[in-house]
């Protein structure tokens, strides 16, 4: 019985943001994620104006250790999921007073739901 509860649990981990998320899109967020492209890469690591988003989801903020983060950044003790992502990203400043992200921020809530779905295969 306990393997059957794992492995349904593992399923329904496993189960594409698309499907959870209702009618979000993966794809589409790709292309809410152009916005992002010029300042973050995905690869791990690689810090452009801003740190690296390997595996963004479920990680602790200002962890990348070549980064040179905001103090409002290093001192935010927030973990970034899908409740903080979406609260930082719709106004970063407005969310993370003093944070150094000029970004203005996701507007449409369609436009943040797929960018959510994408992240989070992008993280995986
Ligand atoms: C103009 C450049 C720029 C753009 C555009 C931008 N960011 Fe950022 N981002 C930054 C900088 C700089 C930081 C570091 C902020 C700080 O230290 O306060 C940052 C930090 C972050 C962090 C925290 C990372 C960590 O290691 O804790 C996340 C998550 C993030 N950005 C996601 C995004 C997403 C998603 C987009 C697109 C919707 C985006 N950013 C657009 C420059 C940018």
């Amino acid at each position: 019985m306990k393997i059957f509860r794992i492995a349904a649990t593992a399923f329904i981990a496993l189960t594409p943001a698309a499907v959870t998320a209702g009618s979000a899109d993966a794809k589409k967020g790709k292309r809410v994620y152009n916005n992002c492209k010029a300042c973050h890469a995905l690869k791990a690591g690689k810090n452009k104006v801003g740190p690296s988003l390997h595996s963004i989801m479920g990680r602790k903020a200002a962890i990348e250790p070549k980064f040179k983060y905001s103090k409002a950044m290093r001192n935010s003790g927030l973990t970034w999921d899908e409740e903080t992502l979406r609260k930082y990203l719709k106004k970063p400043r407005a969310f993370l007073k003093g944070t150094r992200m000029s970004f203005a921020g996701i507007k449409k809530k369609k436009d943040m739901d797929n960018l959510i779905a994408y992240l989070k295969k992008a993280s995986n």
